[in-house]
């Protein structure tokens, strides 16, 4: 029997750099299939092991762990986002918690950005124009969108990833950029001009709003249709956080009833979206498969900040990037 400690990874996909440290070292199980690893699965295999490898498709719940055994030392996330996993029922079991933050800072603002400028500018819209014979000739008020020149944007959440968001908003010359988090960040927004303002002023005022905060219970719904009625009906939406964000239906009654002017959605309840739903026959929503951080080189880092993170949890050393339980 190999003494070597017991590493289950829940994709046979990540980047193989990744695995490839861990299996310098360690007994190296993975799920066989390019899609989610099946709960069952998932409660079976985890058995036995010290370190399990996960992504955000994974629910990481009490019944996880209980079914891993008390020798499981770390769980590590491929992705900068845990809410998927019960991180204090992780800390009271002395779990340590890995996941990848930073390494996508950039791919995620950057894809913020492209989701955001695709559906102020009706990028899907018109393009299907040219395929689908709708394209008649230049037309002075056809396809138009709505600039950022000029517009008031505010952004929920402003970590890493806002701040990238930002700065990258900046060019296109808004009147003026607005967060809103729990604690002031004064120096950061000083650098991108932001001002601090609470969630109704931001509701009240924007042209835009983007949603780039964690999923707590504090932020889950927190756009439901209350909020929805407070926003300008120019307002466009763009999440590229996490999908329980959002009400959905309340989202669809607010696109629907042209409440607000459009959305962008990288993210969504669930994932992938079922192929009937309502949101999918609107003009003015525009929604992305969740790619946020789909860079390759991103990927393939985060890959290995993974499997460093549990090489480093293994060894009872300080890991690369840990959750504070
Ligand atoms: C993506 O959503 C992530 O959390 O990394």
């Amino acid at each position: 029997m190999s003494s070597q400690p017991k590493v289950y990874v829940t994709r046979p996909d990540v980047d193989d750099s990744g695995l490839e440290l861990l299996r310098k070292s360690c007994q190296v199980s993975t799920w066989h299939e390019t899609n989610p690893v099946p709960r069952s699965e998932l409660i079976r295999e985890v058995a036995g092991k010290d370190a399990l490898y996960c992504a955000l498709t994974d629910k990481v719940d009490k019944e996880v762990l209980d079914s891993a055994g008390p020798q499981l030392k770390c769980v590590a996330t491929i992705s900068v986002g845990y809410d998927h996993i019960d991180v204090e029922e992780c800390r009271k079991r002395g779990i340590r918690v890995g996941f990848t933050p930073d390494v996508l800072t950039d791919a995620t603002a950057e894809l913020t950005l492209a989701l955001l400028l695709a559906t102020n500018r009706r990028l899907f819209e018109a393009n299907k124009q040219v395929y689908n014979g709708g394209w008649k000739s230049w037309a002075p008020m056809w396809m138009c969108g709505q600039g950022l020149k000029g517009s008031r944007v505010g952004l929920l959440g402003f970590g890493r990833i806002g701040q990238e968001i930002a700065a990258r908003i900046v060019p296109f010359k808004p009147t003026e950029i607005t967060y809103t988090t729990r604690s002031l960040r004064t120096k950061e927004a000083a650098a991108v001009n932001a001002r601090h303002v609470d969630f109704d002023e931001m509701l009240r005022e924007s042209d835009f709003i983007v949603v780039c905060c964690a999923l707590t219970p504090e932020t889950k719904e927190i756009f439901n249709a209350a909020a929805f009625q407070k926003m300008k009906p120019n307002c466009i939406l763009i999440n590229t956080a996490r999908g329980g964000v959002v009400d959905q239906k309340a989202l669809y009654e607010a696109l629907k009833t042209k409440r607000i002017l459009a959305a962008g959605l990288d993210v969504t309840t669930p994932e992938p979206l079922p192929l009937d739903d309502p949101l999918l026959k609107l003009d003015n929503v525009v929604i992305l498969p969740h790619i946020g951080s789909a860079d390759i080189e991103t990927r393939k880092e985060m890959s290995r900040i993974t499997a460093r993170n549990i090489l480093a949890a293994l060894a009872g050393d300080k890991m690369e990037a840990e959750v504070k339980l």
